[in-house]
């Protein structure tokens, strides 16, 4: 099996959302340990040159907004006339929302569906082209979630978003094959991860805000048993040099979702009351 360095090492890479949490591993494994030129493209232009500045000149910063597709279109001609061929894109931005379905706000529901799906899609958009017409092996990687194969009460729209991301990425592996391009594509699905994406994420103005923010609390404190965005892109980008198209950062909690998953599906149960996914190791 091909390592991450042979595969990876010394190429190009995008990652979106690279100045936090998941992102800003990524770019740390990318750039420090692999020696990959990174394009760092975050909304927050702080945190995109916090993580440049850490660590040199092999990291790009650049302020992207995943939500508008004309912004992502210019950072792909960019990055495609200054750099050169992308072997490596990472669509990793991403929010959370919590709270009771009838009470999230349509602005915080257009927020999740924008960010974390129609960024994937427009990342797809803006680099597949060229990825694909370089005629070199490139690897296309989204982040969904072990959410994409469960549901979740007080957070709907982002499981909703995550099951989205996983059957695009699914769609987008079978295009892929169908015009015989040599692109790689992956769906990653993360168990918990160190970062700042609780304390971020969408709360209620009215209805059970009580309940949102109870449920928030609840996340921060499973957050303990977190590992590290380090540890987590290590074994992402691991898996994705041998050419692993499920990613899994926590793989018998992934694996149970999706057993119990196919388990619902197969047999026509409703979805079960939910206990957490994570309750194996509490
Ligand atoms: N942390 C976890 O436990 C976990 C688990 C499963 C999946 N994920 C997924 O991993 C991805 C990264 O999440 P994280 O936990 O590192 O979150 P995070 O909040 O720590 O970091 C997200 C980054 O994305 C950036 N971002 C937000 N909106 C953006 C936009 N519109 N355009 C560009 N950048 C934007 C933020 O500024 C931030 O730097 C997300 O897609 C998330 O859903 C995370």
């Amino acid at each position: 099996m091909p390592t991450a360095q042979e595969v990876f090492g010394g190429g190009l890479a995008v990652v979106t959302g690279a100045g936090a949490g998941i992102g800003a591993g990524l770019t740390r494994h990318l750039a420090g340990d692999l020696g990959m030129t990174v394009i760092a493209a975050d909304v927050d232009a702080e945190a995109a040159h916090r993580i440049a500045d850490e660590l040199g000149e092999r990291v790009v910063p650049r302020v992207v907004d995943v939500r508008d597709p004309d912004a992502v279109d210019r950072l792909a001609c960019l990055v495609t006339d200054e750099f050169g061929p992308v072997r490596l894109l990472i669509n990793n931005a991403g929010v959370e929302q919590f709270g009771y379905l009838w009470d999230v706000s349509p602005v915080n529901w257009q927020r999740v569906v924008d960010v974390n799906i129609s960024g994937v899609f427009h990342g797809i958009r803006a680099f597949l082209p060229g990825m694909i017409a370089a005629g070199q092996r490139s690897h296309v990687l989204a982040l969904a979630s072990v959410g994409a194969v469960t549901s979740v009460p007080l957070q709907a729209p982002y499981i909703m978003s995550k099951h989205a991301v996983l059957a695009m990425t699914e769609c987008l592996h079978q295009e892929v094959a169908e015009i015989g391009a040599d692109v790689v594509v992956s769906a990653v699905l993360p168990g918990l991860v160190e970062s700042d994406i609780f304390s971020a994420a969408g709360g209620v103005e009215s209805g059970d805000i009580a309940a949102a923010e109870e449920h928030r609390k609840t996340m921060l404190a499973i957050r303990e048993q977190a590992i590290s965005a380090d540890e987590a892109a290590e074994t992402i980008v691991a898996q994705a040099a041998r050419g692993e198209f499920y990613i899994v950062t926590h793989p018998e909690v992934v694996h149970a979702a999706m057993a119990a998953r196919a388990d619902q599906l197969a047999n026509h149960r409703a979805p079960a009351p939910h206990r957490s996914r994570f309750a194996a190791a509490e």
